[in-house]
């Protein structure tokens, strides 16, 4: 049975969708088959960090309500075996949102896919409810400043009812930010009270290779890349140390 990993972190523009891209790759490289499930209603753009703009014509709405099968609704990527995207619909609304459906979705992906990674909208309305509910792990984005922590610290609060395993990435870490704040990663973990998963340093590949139309995974093995590819095989039950952040 495949795992539902839900990407969340309350505030917006923390790297969830990046995230979810680069580990996604990085799950697929391993050999695991992989769906990514952008749950982004109305600001989708998982499919613009994987290079897949091209590819996307149906989305998960479609499924839910029957218009056409999950396996005819997910896009394969073009160049990424293993790999494959349900995108989200650009409107949904409010009585559109069928729990039933979305579980019964969920539930098919993990008989066809090892890893479903869900890329959950900002914030903590319908859109983070639909998205979380049935997730089997949680993996919180977080920055090292104030808001990004205390919202953090909120979905922690409204998912450890219902997500069995929780778990913190720290992005977009850099030690001189760090030393002007006086703070470190550990007083992050401290704050959000849960167990640290990785860390992604500051990288302008992030950016770069998502506004050039390519997964930054293709391209190469450093920073942001390298974080993402350590994360996704702890995900798998390695054990790989933290990488140094220069
Ligand atoms: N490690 C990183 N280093 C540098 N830039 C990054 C990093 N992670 C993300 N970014 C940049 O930060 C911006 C926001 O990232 P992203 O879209 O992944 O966040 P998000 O949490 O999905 O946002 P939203 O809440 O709007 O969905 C993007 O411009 C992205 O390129
Ligand atoms: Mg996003």
């Amino acid at each position: 049975m495949g795992t539902v990993i839900l990407i969340a972190s309350g505030k917006g523009g923390t790297g969830k969708t990046s995230l979810t891209g680069g580990v996604s790759v990085a799950l697929a490289n391993m050999n695991y088959k992989v769906l990514c499930i952008d749950a982004d209603i109305g600001l989708r753009n998982l499919d613009i960090v994987l290079g897949m703009t091209d590819s996307v014509f149906m989305d998960f709405s479609d499924v839910m309500e029957q218009r056409c099968t999950l396996q005819r609704a997910v896009a394969p990527h073009p160049s990424v075996d293993n790999l494959f995207l349900l995108t989200a619909p650009l409107t949904l609304n409010e009585e559109e949102f069928n729990f039933d459906a979305f579980k019964a979705l969920l539930d098919e992906a993990r008989t066809l896919y090892d890893y479903i990674l869900i890329d959950c909208p900002a914030g903590l309305g319908l859109g983070f409810e639909l998205a979380s509910f049935d997730a089997d792990e949680a993996i919180i984005v977080s920055m090292n400043d104030f808001s990004a922590v205390r919202d953090a610290q909120r979905v922690v609060f409204k998912l450890v009812p219902i997500v069995p395993q929780i778990r913190l990435v720290v992005n977009r870490t850099s030690p001189k930010l760090l030393r002007h704040m006086g703070s470190t990663i550990d007083d992050v973990m401290d704050a959000v009270g849960i167990p640290l998963l990785g860390i992604v340093p500051d990288d302008p590949q992030v950016l770069l290779s998502s506004n050039a139309g390519k997964a930054l995974l293709l391209g190469n093995n450093k920073k942001a890349s390298r974080a993402y590819r350590n994360i996704a095989k702890r995900i798998s039950g390695q054990n790989v140390p933290l990488m140094k952040i220069r």
